[in-house]
């Protein structure tokens, strides 16, 4: 089983889009997939599910079945985790249910970090609860979890990454995004470090995760394409990707040799702005890429939907390779019946 956290501090470059259409394309192709709401925006999750359920998930009380209702025994400081919910979507695609109580387990965590130095085993508890939810959560047999997360440095961040095999930074070719990597390469080197360094202070009998967050690249969303903006200021943007994703994320030495983006062996994909798919997909809850003539994609949508399989079951291939887990072409009846291509 192989964990993979969608992550850019900077806010609105399609994390939660991509780790709900990736879940939807690895689970097509055969691979059981379980995607994990660890934003406590809970986007991800509304996007999975109707209002309906929402309502039902999210009561006055307790939430038994979403992620803060399987942290709440460690929140409240009455016990460990509890057995988390899956939310099966298809036989080979579940999820966790996000929850904004999720954000009450910020300061458990922030507290839980300096304690960890000091050999504390309830703060080791705290630290590698989503980890160990994971594992919980993916034993029907999950190979692939896909984290989605919040835009930021924040202490849940730091422990969902902790709990990741790999990483993937979505970005956009704009100052915001390139920015955001700045701060995040050095980021995710320290939290990796420092966690290196606890492990050799963790109890013994605690199952760990190794903290390796290792990038698997990044994928460019091409938002900034847009009329009104200058082509020139975007080429440049573009241009400084690989330079600036080699020193910040991967802290090595500027050199001469640096492929231009659509070359360069460390961007996974140059996704399109769906303008015209997302809105149609939002509203009838599907991936953009399994949309039908009876929802609403008929005309020059047709194609649209076809090439927009094609780029991200391309990307999925590329995740699955990094990730060492085989994507064959098998695609299960039930969900061959969804698809337009
Ligand atoms: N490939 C795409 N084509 C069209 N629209 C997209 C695409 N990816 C994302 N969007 C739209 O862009 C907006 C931001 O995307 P999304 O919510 O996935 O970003 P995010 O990085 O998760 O944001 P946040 O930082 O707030 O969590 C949404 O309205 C989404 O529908
Ligand atoms: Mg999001």
């Amino acid at each position: 089983m192989k964990t993979i956290a969608f992550f850019n501090n900077k806010g609105g470059v399609g994390k939660t889009s991509l780790v709900y259409h990736l879940a939807w394309m690895f689970a097509d192709h055969g691979i059981p997939t379980l995607a994990v709401d660890l934003d406590p925006q809970a986007n991800l999750t509304a996007m999975f599910l109707d209002e309906e359920r929402l309502e039902e998930l999210w009561p006055d009380d307790e939430h038994p079945q979403t992620v803060y209702g399987a942290l709440r025994p460690i929140l409240r400081g009455i016990g460990d985790i509890a057995k988390p919910h899956v939310e099966r979507i298809t036989p080979s695609l579940g999820v966790v249910p996000g929850d904004l109580g999720l954000s009450r387990f910020e300061d458990k965590l922030s507290d839980a970090w300096p304690r960890c130095h000091n050999r504390d085993e309830s703060a080791f508890r705290i630290m590698t609860a989503f980890h160990r939810l994971i594992e919980s959560a993916t034993e029907w047999g999950a190979e692939m979890a896909l984290i989605d997360v919040g835009p930021n440095l924040g202490a849940i961040n730091r422990s969902a990454l902790i709990a990741s095999d790999q990483v993937c930074l979505p970005l956009a070719p704009d100052l915001f995004s390139l920015q955001g990597l700045k701060n995040l390469g050095p980021t995710l080197r320290e939290w990796r470090d420092i966690w290196g360094e606890l492990l050799t202070k963790a109890p013994s009998d605690l199952p760990m995760p190794k903290g390796a967050m290792q990038p698997a690249g990044y994928i460019v969303m091409q938002h900034g394409i847009r009329d009104s903006r200058p082509v020139k200021a975007y080429q440049r943007w573009m241009e400084r990707i690989p330079s600036i994703y080699r020193a910040a994320v991967l802290d090595e030495k500027p050199t001469s040799r640096i492929p231009p983006v659509d070359q360069d062996p460390y961007s996974l994909a140059l996704l399109k702005h769906y303008r015209s798919l997302m809105p149609l997909a939002m509203e009838v809850r599907k991936p953009m890429f399994f949309l039908k003539p009876a929802d609403g994609a008929i005309g020059a949508h047709v194609d649209a939907v076809k090439s927009c399989y094609r780029d991200f079951q391309h990307l999925a291939r590329r995740i699955a390779q990094s990730a060492g887990i085989a994507m064959n072409g098998y695609r299960s009846n039930t969900q061959l019946e969804n698809s337009n291509s």
